[in-house]
């Protein structure tokens, strides 16, 4: 078990876009044991792996926080096969500690991608797990959700957070 520290905004690999993994082996299944350990730590209910400093396409989501069985999914090289529809609620990051934006999401995702075994998953996802799997597959994009609000939202919170991230004084 290894819980790996949690990058904040303004760190570089936060804000680049992630390299497809071209090789599934036993360095993958590490880092995503250690992307759920850090996930289920913080605790979150998706974690992307820029976010512990692994600029790979690597994402990992469970809505119950590892509270109910069957609810962990890992998905390497994930991409969307359909968005359909508009919602908008309110979302956190664990790279963006004590604040919150509602950017707007699709209602609905369908995203493929590649499991530990190298098999392909698909997964549906409506309401909150269309929203998370937007949100972690922004990550390997390079994107918070602060890049997805309007710009006058982003900007003002971009100021708060330069000033968080110039510090190294985030809120836990
Ligand atoms: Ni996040």
């Amino acid at each position: 078990m290894a819980i790996r520290p949690i990058l904040k905004w303004g760190s570089p690999v936060l804000h680049t876009a992630s390299l497809p993994v071209t090789n599934i082996d036993a360095d993958t299944a590490l880092l995503v044991r250690d992307m759920v350990d850090t996930m289920y730590a913080a605790p979150g209910i998706g974690l992307a792996a820029p976010q512990i400093g692994v600029s790979l396409r690597v994402i990992v989501v469970d809505l119950s926080t590892g509270t109910e069985k069957g609810k962990l999914l890992h998905l390497i090289n994930p991409e969307f096969v359909e968005k359909e529809g508009e919602q908008k609620h309110e979302e956190g990051c664990l790279s963006i500690p004590g604040y919150a934006g509602s950017p707007t999401r699709p209602a609905r995702v369908v995203v493929r991608g590649l499991d530990l075994e190298g098999r392909e998953r698909v997964y549906t996802g409506t309401e909150l797990l269309a929203r998370a799997f937007c949100h972690e597959i922004d990550h390997i994009d390079g994107l918070l959700f602060v890049d997805r609000l309007s710009p006058l939202k982003r900007d003002l919170m971009k100021r708060k957070l330069k000033k968080r991230a110039r510090a190294d004084d985030w809120e836990d």
